[in-house]
């Protein structure tokens, strides 16, 4: 490491979209930083793949920020800047999400700080506040909206009538969605973060392979007609909750009743709330991604690092993962128009005792369409009624089911 008084190098892997924006604001923020903190930050290196070297960098610099994303070599590097007494500073949460245990494990063994505000909800200050404003309150459930693209195409689909594809284009077109918006669509980035904040929130280590997700590729603009007609709003929501004494994790789009916290967060917006007995519940919301607001939320984070005492989260395994919960469902059935075909569905959804809370019926001839929404039941008894249903002759089209929280608000 460089001597000099209250010099505090910071290493800068990465100068793509979030890096170029960190290494700006950086000095912007220095003096500010020295009045603080009492050192002073400089950057004591940029490594891309065209220039820099890894042990060069390490040598110069007291934090390692890591912002080249994905796992190799990210997780190795991140894990040499550990050991070797650095802390490190990184919004990439699938490194995160698949080798938190390792990397967190490694941060405690050596006495230092890594830090990931960046990794899950943009600039909102999730990770902290449930890590240190919330330490003593007990976490009954975490919700959040946690992808600001698939919240766009949501919002949009919505607002418009416009087809799950022409939300995407749009969402691209503005640069709310990358090229290949796979990640973000399926549902696995959203899943990713809830792994990370499940972790924070229930003390227990959660791999990225441990949460279930669907996305929203198959959300038709009608599923939203329907939800304007009953007044709800369908969101991609990530939960992380106690159940029977263990810990589900999950993503999935959700109809909301109006009131819900969550309802009227719109376009490329996150929010997540934090259910717990002391404090009943608390909702944050801001921008999600974008290169300056993440790296915002790493500059903060490399501001924290400066400060002791250190506080990376624990990796004790505290919860069982509980895979099958109970949750209501809205269910579109495309159906050939003829006698009896409501009777043939009620009673697939009968046997497995699900049972129905309203139903109408759409539409004429090929238009022909059930749209039904059910009481709560455990998921897998409704999995096994749709599977039956989905056999069934009358049936023109798969069937559609998207999971209604149950929640009303005054
Ligand atoms: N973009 C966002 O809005 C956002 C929001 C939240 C979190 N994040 C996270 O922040 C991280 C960075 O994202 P980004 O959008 O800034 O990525 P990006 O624009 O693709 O930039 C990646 C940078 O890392 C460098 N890099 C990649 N692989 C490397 C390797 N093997 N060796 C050396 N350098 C390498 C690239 O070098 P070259 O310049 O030489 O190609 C580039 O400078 C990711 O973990 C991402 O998930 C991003």
């Amino acid at each position: 490491m460089e001597s000099g008084a209250n010099r505090f190098g910071v290493g800068l892997l990465g100068h793509g979209t979030v890096g170029a924006a960190f290494a700006g604001l950086l000095p912007r923020h220095a003096e500010r930083i020295e009045r603080l903190t009492g050192l002073r930050p400089e950057l004591a290196g940029i490594l891309t793949r065209s220039s820099g070297s890894f042990d060069d960098l390490l040598e110069r610099s007291e934090l390692i920020v890591e912002l080249i994303g994905g796992i190799d070599p990210a997780r190795e590097w991140v894990l040499r800047a550990i050991e070797a007494g650095r802390h490190v500073v990184t919004a990439n949460r699938q490194l995160l999400s698949r080798h938190g245990k390792e990397l967190w494990e490694a941060a405690r063994a050596n006495g230092v700080q890594l830090r990931f505000e960046g990794a899950v909800a943009g600039v909102v200050p999730v990770i902290r506040v449930i890590q240190e404003s919330l330490a003593g309150a007990s976490i009954d459930r975490v919700h959040g909206i946690v992808n600001g693209t698939t919240n766009f195409i949501l919002t949009e689909m919505a607002r418009t009538g416009m087809t799950f594809g022409q939300a995407l284009a749009e969402a691209q077109r503005l640069g709310y969605a990358e090229a290949d918006p796979t990640e973000d669509v399926s549902g696995s980035d959203a899943a990713a973060k809830m792994a990370i904040l499940a972790r924070l929130a229930f003390d227990t280590p959660v791999h990225l392979d441990q949460v279930r997700y669907e996305g929203i590729e198959q959300i038709q603009p009608d599923d939203l007609e329907y939800a304007r007609e009953l007044g709800l709003e369908l969101k991609l929501i990530g939960t992380a909750e106690r159940i029977d004494g263990g810990l589900s994790v999950r993503v999935h789009p959700a109809f909301l009743y109006p009131g819900h916290p969550l309802a009227t967060v719109s376009g490329p917006f996150n929010a997540v709330t934090v259910e717990s007995p002391e404090i009943t519940e608390v909702t944050m919301s801001g921008p999600g991604a974008g290169g300056t607001q993440t790296a915002s939320a790493v500059l903060g984070d490399v501001i924290s690092a400066m400060i002791p005492p250190a506080s990376t989260p624990p990796t004790s395994s505290r919860l069982e993962i509980v895979t099958d919960v109970v949750s209501a469902f809205y269910l579109h059935l495309e159906v050939a128009d003829e006698p009896g075909v409501l009777a043939q569905v009620a009673q697939v959804l009968a046997a497995q005792r699900v049972s129905v809370k309203s139903v109408v019926q759409k539409g004429l001839g090929d238009q022909a369409r059930l749209v039904m929404v059910l009481h709560p039941v455990l998921e897998s008894r409704f999995a096994a009624a749709i599977e039956r249903i989905a056999g069934l002759e009358v049936l023109r089209a798969p069937p559609r089911a998207i999971r209604v929280l149950e929640e009303e608000f005054a």
